[in-house]
C-alpha cells in the first residue's frame, strides 16, 4: 500500500498542470543581446547542465533512483527548440514548467524566476541562436525509490515550480525597492567610503563592522558567508577594486 501511496502521491506533483498566465518578454535580434545572453546562460549554470553546445546531458543516472536528463534545447533532432515558442521559453525558464503546464524536475526556475524580462529575453535569443544539435535523449524518469525519496526528503527540491509562487505580481529587476542602495565600489572618483582601505575592507567581509562602528545586516550583503574566504582572496578582490576604472554612481 505503501508502494501505491508513493506512486499516486508523487504522479500527482508530477502531473500538476500549473495554470500560469505567461507575460511574453521581448526576444531582441541583434548579436549584442545575444552575446550578452550567451554570458548569463554561461555564469547562471545552464551551460554546465544542458551542455556547452546546448545538446542536453545526462542530469542524473541512477541505476537506483531513475534519470533525470537536461533537455536538448536546440533545434536539431531530440531538441525542444524544434516546438518551443517565445512563451514556451519563458514558462520553462521562469516558471520550471513544460508547455503542458507540468512542472519540470530539477530545472532551477527558482532561480532564473528573478532574472529580469532584458535578461531573460537575452537568453532566449541567445538560446534561439545556436545551430542545431541531433541528440536524441530519453526522457526523464523517476523510479519508485527515486519517488520515495521525493516523498520523504524536502531538502532536495525534485519540483522547482512548487516552490514559485506562480501568481504573485513579478519581482522588480534586481532588487526589492526596498533595499538599500548598494555604494558606489569603485573608489576614486567620489570616494564615498573614503575610510576604506585593505584592513578595513577584510574586517567588513569578516565581521560585517565598518570603521564607523555600524553593523552591516547579512540580509542584504551576506558577510556571513563571505568571511570564509580566505585572506588571499580578500586581499584579491581589494586589489581588484582598487583596479576598477572610477566610474560615477548608478547603472551604468
Ligand atoms: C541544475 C541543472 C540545470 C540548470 C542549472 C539549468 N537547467 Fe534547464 N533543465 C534541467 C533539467 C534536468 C531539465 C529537464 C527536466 C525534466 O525533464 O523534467 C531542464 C529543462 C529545461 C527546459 C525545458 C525543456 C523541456 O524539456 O521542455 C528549458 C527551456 C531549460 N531547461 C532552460 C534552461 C536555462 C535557460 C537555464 C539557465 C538560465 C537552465 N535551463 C539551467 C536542468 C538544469
Amino acid at each position: 500500500m505503501a508502494v501505491i501511496g508513493t506512486y499516486s502521491s508523487t504522479q500527482a506533483r508530477l502531473q500538476k498542470i500549473y495554470p500560469v498566465v505567461v507575460e511574453p518578454v521581448s526576444v531582441p535580434t541583434d548579436t549584442v543581446s545575444r552575446a550578452e545572453g550567451e554570458r548569463i546562460f554561461g555564469f547562471r549554470g545552464c551551460l554546465a547542465c544542458h551542455g556547452k553546445q546546448l545538446q542536453g546531458s545526462v542530469y542524473l543516472s541512477d541505476a537506483a533512483l531513475g534519470q533525470v536528463i537536461a533537455t536538448n534545447l536546440t533545434v536539431g533532432s531530440g531538441g525542444v527548440g524544434r516546438q518551443y515558442d517565445d512563451e514556451d521559453w519563458v514558462r520553462a525558464i521562469r516558471y520550471g514548467l513544460r508547455p503542458d503546464g507540468t512542472p519540470l524536475l530539477f530545472m532551477p526556475a527558482t532561480e532564473f524566476y528573478y532574472l529580469s524580462d532584458e535578461d531573460l529575453g537575452r537568453v532566449i535569443a541567445f538560446i534561439k541562436s545556436v545551430p542545431a544539435v541531433d541528440n536524441q535523449l530519453p526522457a526523464s524518469t523517476l523510479s519508485l525509490t527515486g519517488r520515495a525519496v521525493m516523498t520523504l526528503i524536502d531538502a532536495i527540491t525534485f519540483v522547482p515550480a512548487e516552490l514559485i509562487s506562480h501568481h504573485a505580481p513579478r519581482p522588480i529587476a534586481a532588487f526589492p525597492a526596498d533595499y538599500p542602495s548598494p555604494p558606489n565600489l569603485t573608489t576614486r572618483l567620489e570616494r564615498p567610503l573614503p575610510y576604506w582601505d585593505e584592513a578595513g575592507f577584510i574586517q567588513i567581509m569578516r565581521s560585517g563592522i565598518t570603521r564607523h562602528g555600524r553593523q552591516i545586516d547579512p540580509q542584504y550583503m551576506p558577510w556571513t558567508s563571505y568571511q570564509y574566504a580566505t585572506d588571499e582572496e580578500l586581499k584579491s578582490i581589494w586589489d581588484y577594486l582598487q583596479a576598477l576604472p572610477a566610474v560615477p554612481y548608478g547603472n551604468h
